[in-house]
């Protein structure tokens, strides 16, 4: 009976996802988000690594960080939550890390601090998946900061020359540094990074922004099995670090800014805006399965294709319900370029090439 009960809903599922009967273009699934308050009436954010800043009282936590590969794994063993303000210079953010060992290693600026426990922002204001920025930090305030023209997975190059000029940072830990014998509680970051940083290279995004102008975001946590040996802290050998993120990536890889989470910048009181749906997320979603799609072909045929029909695409892109079908132009077997228009008039044109940047024209 309940195995009966359970092919009902895989079936209904199915025809609902492959008719579109019933799908809600205004319902297809968003990365988490989160409204950034503008700093009112001379209120400051004194970096000193504690978030007991009045700015920070008044606004609401992110919600608690997850796996990077999604709810289906298990809770993190500990609490991790963030939260943001800004002003004409700066976006500011404030992170808890519930921690009972609080170690740290790395002390020189630039070096590989995801070897300790750390925490990380990524940043891709424009949403193009170019030109993103990267922080991390550990418990000691050592920082590295870098830009990466394109992911990784795209051939990117990633820039620990580039700096963050004029970034704060500070740490606070609620108990001992290094040292197994003493439990501690936790410890949280304070940053400000300069907005002027975060857009370096970027094409459409502004820093200042405006008010309601959406950047692509992310943090994640890394976090190592840690035991005493001797008075200090070695990582357990065998055991792989975790990840914990703000919006699952489903993949153990930060480096996929298509799957960041949302931040709207409001200079509203705070607590006085709604968070507003993109209305261009149809055309965004379409792009990121076209692009996928092609990835996946290219990987079994050896070359890209301009026909829709021989991509695995779900139906919903491919019937042109929610958005155009998507018109892919394919050069010399391995570059292409797909364009989706928009079914409301005054929306955006979207683009995705092969390198995974993605555009909007007019
Ligand atoms: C805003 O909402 C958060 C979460 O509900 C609450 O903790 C906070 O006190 C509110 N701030 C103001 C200024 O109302
Ligand atoms: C790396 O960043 C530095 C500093 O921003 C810049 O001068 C340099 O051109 C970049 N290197 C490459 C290869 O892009
Ligand atoms: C922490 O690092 C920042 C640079 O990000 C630096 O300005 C600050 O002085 C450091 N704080 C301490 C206590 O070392
Ligand atoms: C920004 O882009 C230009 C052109 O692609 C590149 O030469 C430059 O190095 C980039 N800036 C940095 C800081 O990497
Ligand atoms: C920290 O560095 C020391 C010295 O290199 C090493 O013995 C220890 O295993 C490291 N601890 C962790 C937790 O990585
Ligand atoms: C954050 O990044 C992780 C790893 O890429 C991803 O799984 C997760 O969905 C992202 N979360 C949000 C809210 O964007
Ligand atoms: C697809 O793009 C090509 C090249 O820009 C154009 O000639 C063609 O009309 C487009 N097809 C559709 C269905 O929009």
């Amino acid at each position: 009976m309940k195995l009966f009960a359970c092919i009902c809903v895989v079936f209904l599922l199915q025809s609902i996802l492959s008719c579109g009967q019933g799908l809600n273009c205004d319902s297809l699934p968003m990365p988490k988000s989160y409204v950034v308050y503008f700093l009112q009436n001379g209120e400051k954010i004194n970096i000193d690594g504690k978030l007991d800043d009045n700015a920070w009282q008044e606004v609401s936590r992110s919600h608690r960080f997850i796996d990077i590969q999604g709810e289906a794994l298990p809770k993190p063993r500990f609490d991790t939550w963030v939260k943001m303000r800004w002003d004409s210079k700066y976006l500011y953010i404030g992170a808890y890390l519930q921690e009972t060992d609080v170690f740290a290693n790395q002390t020189k600026h630039d070096s590989v601090v995801f070897k300790d426990n750390d925490f990380e922002v990524f940043t891709d204001p424009d949403g193009s998946t170019h030109w993103y920025k990267e922080f991390e930090i550990n418990a000691v305030n050592t920082t590295w900061d870098l830009m990466l023209n394109k992911p990784y997975l795209n051939g990117g190059f990633a820039n620990s020359s580039f700096e963050m000029s004029g970034l704060q940072s500070a740490i606070y830990v609620n108990g001992p540094i290094n040292d197994p014998l003493h439990k501690d509680k936790y410890w949280t970051v304070e940053l400000a990074l300069p907005l002027q940083s975060l857009v370096t290279n970027d094409s459409v995004a502004r820093a200042p922004p405006k008010h309601g102008d959406q950047w692509r975001i992310n943090f994640s946590r890394v976090e190592w099995h840690v035991r005493n040996v001797d008075g200090h802290y070695e990582k357990v050998p065998g055991l792989p670090e975790d990840n914990w993120v703000w919006s699952p990536q489903y993949a153990i890889n930060m480096h996929l800014p298509e799957r960041w989470g949302m931040i709207q910048f409001s200079a509203d009181a705070v607590n006085q805006t709604k968070f507003k749906r993109d209305p261009n997320w149809p055309v965004y979603t379409s792009l990121v399965a076209v692009y996928n799609a092609e990835k996946e072909f290219f990987s079994v045929e050896g070359y890209f294709t301009e026909d829709i029909n021989g991509l695995n695409l779900p139906d919903y892109v491919r019937s042109g319900i929610c958005a155009q079908p998507p018109n892919i132009t394919v050069i010399q077997n391995y570059r292409f370029t797909a364009t989706v228009q928009p079914l409301t008039k005054g929306l955006k044109t979207g683009h995705v090439q092969d390198d995974r940047l993605i555009w909007f024209t007019s």
